[in-house]
């Protein structure tokens, strides 16, 4: 047994913000930021929040699965960015849409995390657990960025994508192979602290520098090595090739990333999906959204052979390669 994707959804938040604009608050330009990572706007929060993108998320996948809040059994929302630590966002989901039979709980793993939920949700499901669950990547990075640092506010955008998962019994249908890793000995190139953290001297809480640090080249490495090779190997575990897919679905984190590993795996970039032209770098959010986003418009049939692929903080980084 395995799982299937039954439906999709996203949500982002309506402001939109062009390169242009970051001209006016730090040293950069449209033309830098297109040429070196292929972002052309981002969407920012302002009345939304994590819960409420990824509620709206959830809505849309179970409407477009066909099903009731009510049949939900779990909710699992990855993220790294809630506001609230307690509750966890995923409850605060199950109490928005009425998911009243739900177990609902939340999972970071940076811009690997719908694949790391994704993961979790296949496991109870295969293991009989739960019969479905909903994935969801919900993001507001726009908080946890520094506005006054260019090498990182340009990246990054808000928004949510979420899946319907159910158990799947079709021989060659639904998840193939799952991989997933780890390197936590290079956590120091992406960091962001807790918002709010007990100074030792005074024991006041204080909010002070708790914005994403990222070593941008030593992230585009670790990607541009790792991803291919995490990618081969979950398709020979499906007994698969690179060109036997039909849709790549990588992290929308840089166009050249996404084009060095088109070319390390010997697959043209015309199956290489992207939209972080319109809604950069999402982290654990980019994978549904653009998920979402295809199989609305069609470019996903029933059939359609695709892998997914994340890597992140953490240092994370993982693959899925599926039927639909
Ligand atoms: N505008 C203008 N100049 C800039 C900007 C900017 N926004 N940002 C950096 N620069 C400058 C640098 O200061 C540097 O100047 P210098 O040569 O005078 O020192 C120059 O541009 C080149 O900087 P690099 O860092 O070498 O630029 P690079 O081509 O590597 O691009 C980038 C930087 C886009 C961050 C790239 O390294 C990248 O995409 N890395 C991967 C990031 C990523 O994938 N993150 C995903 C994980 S996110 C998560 O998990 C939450």
């Amino acid at each position: 047994m395995t799982i299937r994707i039954s439906g999709t959804g996203s949500a982002l938040p309506e402001k939109i913000l062009i390169n242009k604009e970051l001209e006016k608050t730090v040293d950069t330009s449209d033309e830098w930021i297109r040429e070196r990572t292929g972002i052309a706007q981002r969407h920012i929060a302002e009345k939304e929040t994590v819960g409420s993108l990824a509620a709206a998320a959830c809505a849309e996948a179970l409407k477009d699965a066909g099903k009731s809040a009510e049949d939900v059994e779990l909710i699992l929302v990855a993220s790294t960015s809630s506001e609230m630590l307690l509750p966890c966002t995923a409850a605060q989901v199950q109490s928005a849409i009425a998911a009243v039979n739900a177990a609902a709980f939340d999972i970071n793993a940076a811009c690997s995390g719908f694949l790391f939920a994704l993961q979790t949700a296949n496991a109870y499901i295969t293991s009989g657990m739960y019969k479905n669950a909903l994935v969801v990547g919900s993001e507001v990075l726009s908080r946890i960025v520094n506005w006054q640092d260019r090498s990182t506010c340009v990246l990054f955008g808000d928004g949510a994508g979420a899946v319907f998962v159910e158990e799947c019994s079709m021989e060659g249908q639904g998840v193939l192979g799952m991989r997933q890793g780890s390197d936590g000995s290079r956590g120091a190139v992406l960091s962001c602290r807790a918002g709010h953290f007990a100074d030792a001297a005074t024991g006041q809480f204080i909010c002070n520098d708790a914005f994403i640090h990222m070593d941008g080249s030593e992230v585009y490495r670790f990607a541009v090595r790792t991803v291919p090779e995490c990618i081969e190997r979950t398709l020979k575990d499906a007994g698969l090739t690179a060109q036997d897919i039909d849709l790549y679905i990588l992290h929308q984190a840089n166009i050249r990333i996404i084009e060095s590993i088109a070319k390390r795996l010997g697959v043209e970039m015309g199956r290489f999906a992207y939209n972080l032209d319109r809604v950069g770098n999402t982290s654990s959010a980019a994978i549904p959204l653009l998920l979402d986003e295809l199989n609305k418009c069609g470019k996903i049939k029933k059939g359609s052979r695709l892998v997914l692929s994340g890597f992140g903080a953490g240092l994370t980084y993982g693959a899925c390669v599926m039927r639909w």
